[in-house]
């Protein structure tokens, strides 16, 4: 009997301390637990260099409390591991510091900026970066390599890249190619000096290698220029621009010469240019192969653009009509392609003085120099 009551007592207390137990767990989570404050923040706790970006936003939620501090941009400017501060009132009213880290990282490509491809003559000093750019996110300067060989003596296509790392070793590489062409017109024959007379009856001359008609050079597909003739644009060239400038100037016209003279070597670049462009045939249609340019002469100069917008501007239809008066002429007028050889150029003037010049500007009607004088320009 007495051994029952002792085993009664026994489960009583047990099961007391069993209460105790339970009853103490639920006051723990009740009090420290359920109320306690949680920040949930976003799984990716990274942000690219120099991105504009909150504190804010990595925050998704706040459970049992308040974030009471100002949502403030992150500093990005630099890289690494930047901490930060957020003060959060809980539900019990009090303040507490929460932390965080985030990442700012750069995971960003430089961007390169250059053309597909670069054109040189054969065993002529190239400059392969000449013309490329790189920018990159995090601001630094950031260097280009080339990758790939090629032989400057050695005429081909060469398949060639620019290769651009940041300090974060993000890598662009962008393919080009590069193409060594040869020099065109490479062996020059300077003719005998010789007279003739054109179909309209002009005396014609060359003398070393230049041609003269009437007195005036002329250079066109059919009459060459000698490769080191010129070194500039002449004196009454210079001036019958100046002139025509002065009167322009107060009609508030803008006119700038953006291609005077051109050497040779210049002409042969400009032109191989063109051909691996547009091919050949489309080429001759616009520019003269090199010892066949009149920029050589120092006689012709391009104004402005350079480029059919120019026709239509106050300042191109105001030099079709009034270049005359300063001896110079509009050398490939439209329409008159198969003659001249040449797609109209409203931009292109040439001096020939100012009698010549007012024949040819025919009321506004321009005539060429090859009808004027009854001549051919086309390459042999
Ligand atoms: N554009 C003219 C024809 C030249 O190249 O001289
Ligand atoms: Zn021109």
């Amino acid at each position: 009997m007495r051994k029952r009551t002792k085993l009664k007592k026994e489960v009583i207390v047990l099961c007391t301390l069993i209460i105790i137990l339970v009853v103490g767990v639920l006051l723990y989570f009740v009090i420290f637990k359920v109320g306690k404050v949680k920040v949930m923040l976003s799984s990716n706790l990274t942000t690219e260099i120099h991105e504009d970006v909150n504190v804010m936003s990595f925050v998704q939620d706040v459970k049992h409390g308040e974030i009471i501090s100002q949502d403030e941009k992150i500093d990005t400017s630099t890289l690494g591991e930047k901490e930060i501060h957020l003060k959060i009132k809980n539900e019990q009213g009090n303040e507490e510091d929460y932390t965080f880290k985030v990442q700012v990282v750069d995971t960003t490509k430089p961007v390169i900026t250059s053309g597909d491809s670069l054109t040189v003559l054969v065993g002529t000093d190239i400059e392969l970066l000449k013309d490329v750019m790189v920018t990159d996110n995090s601001g630094e300067e950031i260097d280009v390599k080339v990758n790939g060989e090629y032989d400057i003596n050695q005429v081909g296509d060469y398949a060639l890249q620019y290769v651009a790392e940041d300090s974060s070793q993000n890598e662009t590489i962008q393919d080009f190619t590069l193409h060594i062409i040869e020099r065109p017109n490479e062996r020059e024959e300077i003719p005998e000096d010789y007279t003739f007379t054109t179909s309209k009856g002009f005396k014609g001359e060359v003398k070393n290698g230049i041609t003269y008609i009437d007195g005036i050079i002329v250079v066109n597909k059919t009459y060459p220029i000698p490769s080191s003739y010129g070194n500039g644009l002449l004196e009454e060239t210079k001036q019958a621009f100046q002139e025509m400038n002065s009167d322009a100037l107060p009609l508030g016209l803008n006119l700038y010469i953006s291609s005077g003279y051109r050497s040779y070597s210049l002409q042969e670049d400009l032109y191989s240019g063109y051909v691996l462009r547009d091919g050949k045939e489309a080429a001759d249609t616009y520019s003269a192969r090199a010892g066949h340019s009149e920029h050589q002469t120092g006689l012709a100069f391009d104004l402005n653009s350079i480029s059919d917008e120019f026709t239509n501007t106050p300042e191109g239809k105001w030099v079709h009509e009034n270049a005359w008066r300063y001896g110079l002429i509009l050398r490939y007028p439209y329409g008159k392609d198969d003659i001249t050889g040449y797609k109209h150029e409203s931009w292109h003037l040439r001096y020939v003085g100012k009698e010549l010049a007012e024949k040819l500007y025919n009321n506004g009607d321009w005539i060429t120099l090859e009808e004027y004088f009854g001549i051919d320009s086309k390459y042999e």
